[in-house]
């Protein structure tokens, strides 16, 4: 009998190869088996990062999701599309395990913060051996683009993704210390009007492409425009206590 291989979910930092951790950096350059998300027709932000390391011969798995903005995330279609996409995928990539080749998953940012890996670390648990990398955050790569520190003395930190409804947003702002606001894009004039309403805008930065390519970072009152990437978050920094 064949030993199974193992998956690896592997973090590969926010975007820039030479923030991937040295664990990361060898299951990259070993793997024979790569599979990564992306949106259909886009080459995908986490096969990107790896541009230039993967062996000549690794069998590249893309998984492209069937939706991503076309429907809303509270709509059952969305969920009737994505269980079985995933299931799909948690089955072809045990099949691969189980012939005794590792697959390595890769991941932006770290895997298991809002990354679309737990769903088929869901499904696979129990199943193979499944083992995971964890990865510098996309928020610690732009907070830092902001050359300021995020979270001082006992400053709590409070992390909302901006898809939530507008009064959803401004009650959990209200009364926050330091604050990072996820999944921006489209959403920012909904953020825009939230952080107003819990006091917040004039302490507000807005973050785009945090170490990428494109990094751009700016209190947001001086943002003229609504145009956000898919890449972007808002950042408020604690104001805690200073020695
Ligand atoms: C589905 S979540 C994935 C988070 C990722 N797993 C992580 O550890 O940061 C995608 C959201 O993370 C944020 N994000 C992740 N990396 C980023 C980066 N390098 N620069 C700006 N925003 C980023 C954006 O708000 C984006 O919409």
């Amino acid at each position: 009998m064949t030993a199974p291989g193992t998956i690896h979910g592997i973090g590969l930092g926010p975007g820039a190869a030479d923030l991937m951790s040295v664990r990361a950096d060898r299951l990259v350059r070993a793997a024979t088996h790569v599979a990564y998300f992306r949106k259909a027709g886009r080459a995908g932000h986490a096969r990107r990062i790896v541009e230039g390391l993967l062996r000549p011969d690794a069998v590249e798995l893309p998984m492209e999701y069937p939706v991503t903005t076309e429907i809303p995330v509270d709509d059952p279609a969305y969920a009737a599309a994505l269980a079985p996409f995933y299931a799909a995928w948690a089955d072809r990539l045990a099949a691969i395990a189980t012939h005794g080749h590792d697959v390595a998953v890769l991941c932006e940012g770290d895997p298991f913060f809002y990354g679309s890996f737990m769903h088929l670390h869901t499904r696979l648990a129990g199943r193979v051996p499944v083992a995971v990398v964890p990865g510098i955050t996309g928020m610690s790569a732009c907070w830092t683009a902001t050359g300021q520190p995020v979270t001082w003395g006992d400053d709590a930190l409070t992390v909302l993704s901006a898809v939530l409804p507008e009064a959803e947003l401004a009650a959990r702002m209200c009364g926050s210390e330091a604050l990072v606001v996820m999944k921006l894009g489209r959403n920012l004039p909904k953020v825009r009007r939230a952080l107003a309403a819990a006091g917040l805008t004039a302490r507000a930065w807005y973050i785009e492409q945090g170490a990428m390519p494109g990094e751009r970072a700016l209190p947001l009152s001086d943002k003229a425009d609504d145009a956000a990437p898919y890449f972007s978050m808002i950042v408020v920094h604690g104001k805690g206590r200073r020695p």
